[in-house]
Parts: C-alpha cells; structure tokens; sequence
C-alpha cells in the first residue's frame, strides 16, 4: 500500500478551478516532485494535503486514513510535516533551541520559556544539527544566521517532528543556484536513511531532475503528465507547457 493516496482533489475559488480531479500516490522514502508554471495550483494541492484547505471533494489518505479536511495540527498528528519559515519570533532563540522546541513539542510536553537553559532533548537537537550540517552553529541566534543556513534549520526543526511524509512548497525560494542543490541533495539523503517521503516543488528543473525519483506535471488544476525525469523531459505536454513546442511541432 502506498504511503499517501490522493484521489479526486478538487478546489475553486470563486470562478478559478485551481485544482481539477488530482490524484497521485507516494511511497515510503519517495521524493516526489509536484511542478507546474505559476498558478498551476501546486501550493493549493500542499495545502489541501497539510490540512490548510479543506478541499471541494475528493480523498487524502494516509496509510489508509482519510485525513481529507481535517485541521493542519490533526494531519501534522498523522505524520505529515511542512517546512516553514523560520519566523522573527524565534529568532533570539539559538539555533539548537529552535530544534529542541519542535522535539519537545513532537513529544507533547511545553517548552519552558522562563527556563532559557532548557536541557531537554539537547543530545536529540544536536544530532539533527549535525545531519544538516549546523552542528557549529548550534550556540547561535537563529535571527543572525545566512539564508541558506535558515532554510537547512527548517530542515532540521521539521525532522524534529519525525514526520513520515515532509511537504515543501518552494524549500529554496531565494537561494542561490548552488545553495539549491545543495539543500535538496541534503533532503534527498535524509528522506532516504529515514525512510521519509517527500513531496515538494521547486522552480529550478535541473533540481528536479537531480534529486527526484517521480515527478508530476500539473497545469492549470490537472495533472498532465508523472514520470521519471527521463519520460518528463522527452513528454511532449510537458514540452508544449514549458517551452511553448509541443509534439505537434508547432513553436508559438
Ligand atoms: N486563496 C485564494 N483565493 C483565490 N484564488 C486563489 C487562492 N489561492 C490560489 N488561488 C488561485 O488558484 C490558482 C492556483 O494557485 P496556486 O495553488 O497558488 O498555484 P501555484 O502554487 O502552482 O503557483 C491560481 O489561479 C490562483 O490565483
Ligand atoms: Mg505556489
């Protein structure tokens, strides 16, 4: 049985039909890539599966679980996690904190703010700072730290939740082309020895081909076309979508 099963994900806002029937499945340990140009309806798809919309029909299942509409605390509950922001508000916080507070909260309990040298899972947060590459910066401000940095705590605070499928809308937005790969080899490395699935989007295709096992191509609220990077690149709706030349061989 596949990890996750979408089936007939719908969601229109107003007039638009920003998702139109989507379905997919994703294994344990599968990095999955969801593309598309702008408007596509790629976060609308993210937000229905982390439980941000509830959408118009159709099933989310996790291990068989209907979790379609429930809240995002409820589906974050299920094992499905997001990268977000690091927000300003934690940004005093040391980077080590910021991870210790996603283990504390994983594990139910409540960060004592009044207590600023909190031990809890201090050994856990060190760990995972190692894995994405921070464990020198584990003693600094989160607010003081470079962009790319930022994003691989994002990382390592999501991992903190020991989520079974990540979601990540847009992980390097703003970073460097170096920086991009580097961060999504990174996620591709974890998800694997974790056993993590992954299902994410990025702008830069040569990313996408690198780093994904699966791809899917949606336009315009329908998925059309999923494969390998190989079969994405040589499919001519794809081609048509993001190059303007189709099979047909029409350049426009
Ligand atoms: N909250 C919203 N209210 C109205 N329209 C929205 C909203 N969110 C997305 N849309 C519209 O839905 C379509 C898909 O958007 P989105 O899912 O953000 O696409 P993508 O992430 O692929 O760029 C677009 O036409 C967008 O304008
Ligand atoms: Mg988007």
């Amino acid at each position: 049985m596949s990890l996750l099963a979408v089936r007939g994900l719908r969601k229109a806002f107003g007039g638009v039909q920003a998702v139109d029937d989507v379905s997919f499945d994703l294994a344990a340990g599968e990095m999955l890539a969801l593309i598309g140009p702008n408007g596509a309806g790629k976060s609308t798809c993210f937000n229905m599966v982390g439980g941000q919309l509830p959408p118009d029909a159709g099933s989310v299942r996790l291990e068989g679980r209907e979790i379609a509409g429930l809240n995002p605390r409820a589906i974050a509950a299920h094992g499905i996690g997001r990268t977000f922001q690091i927000t300003a508000t934690f940004g005093s916080m040391t980077v080590r904190e910021n991870v210790q507070m996603a283990l504390i909260a994983h594990h139910g309990e409540v960060w004592r703010f009044w207590r600023p040298a909190a031990v809890r899972f201090a050994a856990e947060a060190d760990a995972l700072l190692a894995q994405v590459g921070l464990a020198e910066q584990a003693e600094r401000a989160t607010g003081v730290l470079a962009y790319g940095d930022l994003k691989r705590l994002e990382l390592a605070v999501a991992l903190g939740n020991a989520p079974r499928l990540l979601l990540m809308d847009e992980p390097t937005a703003g970073m460097a082309p170096a920086e991009r790969v580097a961060l999504m080899q990174l996620t591709r490395r974890l998800a694997t020895e974790r056993g993590v699935a992954v299902l994410f989007t990025e702008h830069d295709m040569d990313v996408v081909f690198d780093v994904s096992d699966r791809i899917l191509v949606l336009n315009r609220g329908a998925l059309i076309a999923e494969g390998d990077a190989a079969a994405i690149r040589a499919d001519p709706a794809v081609r048509e979508v993001y190059l303007g030349t189709g099979a047909a061989g029409g350049g426009h």
